[in-house]
């Protein structure tokens, strides 16, 4: 099993492209099912998150074809309409293709789907949904069993809480639905907005993505199309916060700074410096941080949840107390018994983290239990003394590209072995 090595100490200097957003990449390449002819899917980055979606789309009749990061799938032979169990666990955003699959085929029979355990995880929001829009869904033993036999149709749909998956699901089902689907309080995330514009490119009437309502008009067909995964902004505040954690200077390039707004103010209220032109990030952080005061993760526009544990990584060096309050998932502070280990001061309750800024952690072995847990198990391991072994890494190869490479670039003394 591999393990990743980190030397503290070392300041970051230098500049790097940011990686294709993994959480737009996903359910794009769910869409393509709608589609026929060929989708050319560029800046899509190489993680084991997207390799479960090439497989699920292989698996469902599409030909999938990767090189560097362009993904080119044609759609065109879709012949079934059951994802097998070991695929639907290897990603928690396998659910998507639930909406994708009932809309192009008519039918859908697959299980639940895994991910990270941050949470509970429930698709209640999805599958009431998907029965709203004419679905049928029967729930047996571990498996979801969909039927639309007389398609499904447009409707009004309010979501109890702007969920992205959720969100996501309902747009690609109601691309090819008849009539007009309208949903309110919908999730605003900037993925939302990738999505739609793959789709409006492929033929779709989708309108307001972004904003809290939706609308989609149906179609009877979609065709391919290409287009640029948008950046990765969670991967850009992870930088930040490397950065943030060893007081150094660094440029970010290929960001989108809109989508940042909610985290540049947390990194200014430390004492960094976050200059922005043009897709370039440029950043610098005082030799010792402020603390983060309040850092509270809401849905977008707000600070994202995923951004949460690299950020609470950062301000366990801060010179004083932040706090931390966790919105989303109710379990996402599984990191912090990790960065104890490492000499941090962090007392969890519910939902609330208060952090003690120490003068500085110490190495140690450590393992990450979800992904952005081991990024912030990274941010620690590059500010601590002495060396840092970190397990678990295939947690941090679901969503962060070569990030070892990434960070040596920048400076850093980290090994994968
Ligand atoms: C997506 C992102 C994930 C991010 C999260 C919140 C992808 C692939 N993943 O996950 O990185 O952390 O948005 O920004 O894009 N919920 C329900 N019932 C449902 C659906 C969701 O109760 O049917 C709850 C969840 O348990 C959670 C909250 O709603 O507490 C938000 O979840 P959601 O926005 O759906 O997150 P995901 O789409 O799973």
């Amino acid at each position: 099993m591999s393990k990743l090595l980190v030397t503290g100490r070392q300041k970051l200097s230098g500049e790097v492209y940011v990686q294709g957003a993994k959480n737009s990449s996903l359910p794009i390449l769910a869409a393509t099912i709608l589609t026929k002819g060929e989708s050319v899917i560029f800046n899509c980055p190489n993680l084991s998150d997207i390799d479960a979606s090439s497989r699920i789309l292989r698996y469902l009749g599409c030909k999938v074809e990767r090189s560097d990061h362009t993904i080119v799938v044609k759609s065109d032979d879709v012949c079934r309409s059951d994802i097998p169990d070991e695929l639907m666990r290897k990603t928690r955003s396998s659910i998507v293709f639930l909406g994708a699959v009932l809309a192009r085929t008519g039918r859908a029979r697959l299980s639940f789907p895994g991910g990270c355990e941050i949470g509970l995880r429930p698709i209640d929001m999805h599958l009431k949904a998907l029965r709203e829009l004419g679905a049928e869904i029967k729930e047996k033993h571990g498996y979801l069993d969909c039927s639309a036999p007389y398609g499904l149709k447009g409707t009004k749909i309010s979501l109890s809480f702007p969920s992205v998956g959720a969100t996501e699901d309902i747009m690609i089902a109601a691309c090819l639905a008849s009539g007009t689907t309208t949903i309110t309080n919908a999730a605003r995330e900037p993925e939302i907005v990738d999505l739609a514009d793959y789709l409006n490119k492929c033929g779709a009437k989708i309108y307001g993505a972004g904003e809290g309502v939706v609308m989609i008009d149906g179609v009877s067909s979609l065709n391919g199309t290409s287009h640029t995964i948008i950046p990765d902004r969670i991967v850009a505040a992870t930088l930040m916060s490397c950065a943030a954690s060893t007081g150094s200077h660094i440029m970010l390039r290929g960001v989108i700074g809109s989508q940042l707004e909610s985290v540049i103010p947390v990194f200014e209220e430390t004492g960094c410096t976050v200059k922005y032109k043009d897709g370039d990030m440029e950043f610098v952080s005082p030799k010792r941080l402020k603390t983060m005061k309040i850092v509270r993760t809401m849905p977008y526009p707000g600070v994202p949840t995923d951004a949460q544990a690299p950020l609470l990584a950062a301000a366990c060096v801060a010179d004083g107390t932040s706090v931390f309050v966790e919105n989303i998932f109710e379990n996402r502070y599984r990191h912090t018994s990790e960065l104890v280990r490492m000499g941090a001061k962090i007392k969890t309750e519910g939902k609330i983290a208060v952090v003690e800024g120490v003068q500085s952690l110490y190495g140690a072995s450590v393992e990450a239990t979800d992904l952005r847990g081991a990024a912030a198990l990274i941010v620690a391991g590059l500010c601590a003394e002495s060396d840092t072994e970190i397990s678990g890494i295939k947690y941090l190869e679901r969503g962060y590209e070569n990030f070892e490479i990434v960070l040596s670039s920048l400076g850093a003394d980290i090994k994968k072995v």
